[in-house]
């Protein structure tokens, strides 16, 4: 077979019309039961697929695309991105063991390291995602079993080495995770880089619609067994129509990330040379202080950045520019079709943190210029209040 682009496999990737009277999408499977023709086939696990919690034609379709996309072994679907996050870590670590987070990971990621890793007996540690590697390598010991990497970092979007992190981590027999939602698979090669865990949060990009809450998880070899079977052990499964929306959006995905890529690089680009604007957040982009390692490990850069605003400017100013704003909905979660406007709220215990307010956009896959004129017309009111 010849080679083929990520953007054709995320087009073709799982399509079995022979299997299914010549119609291109797989179908959608409602199981829980799947019967055997007898109890000898029943005993022997003879057939393709034993119960619908473990593996359906449909959760196959998503999960065999997906995996292929990122050319990694195998990837199971979790309920949504935060399981996704949550079996990555629990999938390589053990009591007694410690692990090293990035201090802009995830919110909801950071709660379940804080609040639920202790209880495992596992010790979490946080280190500043821009640190020196040295500094990293000081908080490594003989306990630590996995780094976490998220690059960019959520909200501020700090850029990681992840070429230094990797070789650190694999001197010292650790793993490496990496949340991969805001590179995905297409513009980010996770194994390429020697990265052992992929996690995607499938509720962005993949799905695309705003209306699906799916995780991909997974590895390699041993590494990508252990993910399975302690998603099978957990009991982890997604339906089946939420399977069939993934993979129907992932079809469109290239195209859909391209346009929410240039619309927020020309955000971003306008954004940056307003004077209430202290601070551009986006890697994509020369200002960028970690933008030589964006260039470096990344062909693109997804609809997602921040911007900072000058904090002497009132809330009653930021909340009349947002909130009258046409084209953008107010609201968390992002990669689906429409643009986003949020306010960011997080926690840094061990970096320093932006100094003014952090606004998030997401720019979805409107037409640029529409974008652009309100967001003009939101700044205008901004700089009328103040
Ligand atoms: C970088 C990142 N990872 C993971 C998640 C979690 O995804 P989900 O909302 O599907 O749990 C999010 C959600 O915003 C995210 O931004």
């Amino acid at each position: 077979m010849t080679k083929k682009s990520k953007a054709t496999l995320a087009t073709h990737a799982s399509l079995v019309p022979e299997r299914n009277f010549g119609i291109p999408n797989p179908p959608v499977y409602h199981a829980s039961t799947i019967l055997k023709s007898n109890l000898s086939d029943y005993r022997n696990h003879v057939g393709e697929y034993d119960y619908g919690r473990m593996g359906t034609p449909t959760s196959e379709a998503t999960e065999k695309a997906v995996a292929q996309l990122y050319g990694c072994d195998d990837i199971v679907a979790v309920p949504s991105g935060l399981s996704a996050i949550v079996v990555g870590i629990l999938s390589a670590v053990k009591n007694g063991d410690q692990a090293l987070f990035p201090d802009s990971l995830y919110g909801s990621g950071r709660r379940f390291v804080e609040q639920e890793l202790p209880r495992q007996g596992v010790e979490p540690v946080f280190y500043d995602p821009t640190g020196k590697i040295d500094d990293l390598a000081d908080l490594v010991t003989a306990q630590t079993s996995l780094i976490y990497i998220e690059t960019p970092g959520s909200l501020t979007f700090e850029m990681q080495d992840t070429q230094a992190i990797v070789t650190l981590a694999h001197e010292n027999g650790v793993l490496v995770a990496a949340d991969n939602t805001w590179g995905t698979a297409l513009y980010y090669d996770v194994f390429g880089h020697g990265i052992d865990i992929v996690i995607e949060a499938g509720t962005k990009y993949i799905s695309g619609h705003s209306d699906v809450s799916i995780g991909f998880v997974g590895g390699n070899g041993d590494v990508g067994r252990a993910i399975r079977n302690h998603c099978l052990n957990y009991g982890l499964c997604v339906g089946p129509d939420d399977h069939y929306l993934a993979l129907r959006g992932l079809r469109t995905m290239p195209l859909r990330l391209k346009q929410s890529e240039q619309n927020g690089l020309a955000l971003a680009r306008w954004i940056e040379d307003q004077p209430e604007v202290v601070g551009m957040l986006h890697p994509g982009l020369e200002s960028h202080p970690q933008h030589h390692l964006w260039k470096r490990d990344f062909s693109g850069s997804c609809g997602l950045f921040s911007f900072v605003i000058d904090a002497g400017i009132s809330d009653a100013a930021v909340d009349d520019m947002v909130n009258n704003l046409e084209m953008f909905g107010i609201g968390a979660s992002w990669g689906g079709f429409e643009s986003l406007i949020s306010e960011a709220n997080y926690k840094r215990s061990v970096s320093s943190r932006p100094n003014g307010r952090v606004m998030r956009i997401y720019a979805g896959v409107e037409d640029t210029n529409d974008l652009l004129a309100d967001i003009e017309r939101g700044f205008e009111r901004l700089r009328n209040l103040k």
